[in-house]
């Protein structure tokens, strides 16, 4: 693998795999630093180093990934609960509160980590951030039918927001769901995400926004140190300035 941001997204996709155990149900994110952990566990069940293994993914991407590398797909609504989930993230502020959704997949992403008994968020320490939304904009899937309406009413609670357009597609993104991507700026970005996640979901025509609280249990995080690439692990609850988001 070539530059060296692909070489800490592998490292830290790999340091999550080695939590896997054999006759896990697992829940596979969406993403390309998700996408090299589908592969790595891909690589392990093929040489079998792990058995019994099935998984939900949570988007069209890490279904066609995992099903081409042969890993044993179930719905969610066919497990009681999952074991693990692994999935990335794009911004990780110190409270482990989580902007997800730049793959427009936090929808599934987010019903797969809140049915998950751990659930385990892999980034490179480019994705740390002291407050969330100050970089980048926070997802929020609407029906297509409301996306004005939505528009308006997220204008009104103060935020900038932009329909996702698509690339190399004329028109907006169109979600796993058949639905469309509002991406909004907060003012001053985003400190309680509890509250401001509850007034998003409350506004008719949202289906689900980006927001991860409460959900993680451990941050994996890769960068380039003095001695090559490391990865880090950040537990619940992780450091002085951390709040209150952990599980
Ligand atoms: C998709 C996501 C991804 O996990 C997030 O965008 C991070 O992706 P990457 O690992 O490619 O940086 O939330 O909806």
């Amino acid at each position: 693998m070539g530059n060296l941001q692909s070489r800490i997204k592998q490292a830290v996709a790999e340091a999550a795999v080695e939590q896997i155990r054999s006759g896990m149900v697992l829940g596979l994110g969406s993403g390309s630093t998700a996408a090299l952990m589908i592969q790595a566990l891909g690589e392990k069940l093929r040489e079998g180093q792990l058995e019994k293994i099935t998984a939900v993914p949570t988007s069209f991407q890490s279904q066609v990934l995992a099903s081409k590398l042969a890993i044993p797909l179930v719905d969610l609504n066919q497990v009681e609960a999952i074991d693990l989930a692994i999935d990335g993230a794009d911004e990780v502020d110190p409270g482990f509160q989580l902007i997800k959704g730049g793959g427009a997949c936090h929808v599934q992403e987010k019903l797969v980590a809140s049915a998950a008994r751990r659930f385990v968020v892999v980034v490179d320490a480019s994705k740390l951030v002291n407050r969330l939304n100050l970089g980048f904009l926070l997802p929020v899937e609407v029906l297509p039918g409301a996306w004005t309406l939505v528009h308006r009413r997220l204008r009104s609670m103060g935020a900038e927001c932009e329909l996702r357009i698509a690339e190399r597609k004329a028109g907006p993104v169109v979600t796993d769901q058949g639905n469309l991507v509002l991406d909004a700026r907060f003012p001053g970005g985003i400190g309680d995400g509890a509250e401001l996640e509850r007034q998003l979901n409350s506004i008719p025509g949202v289906v689900e926004n980006g927001l991860f609280i409460h959900l993680v249990d451990q941050v994996l995080v890769g960068e380039a140190g003095e001695q090559g690439i490391q990865v880090r692990t950040l537990t619940c609850p992780g450091g002085p300035s951390f709040t209150s988001s952990c599980r």
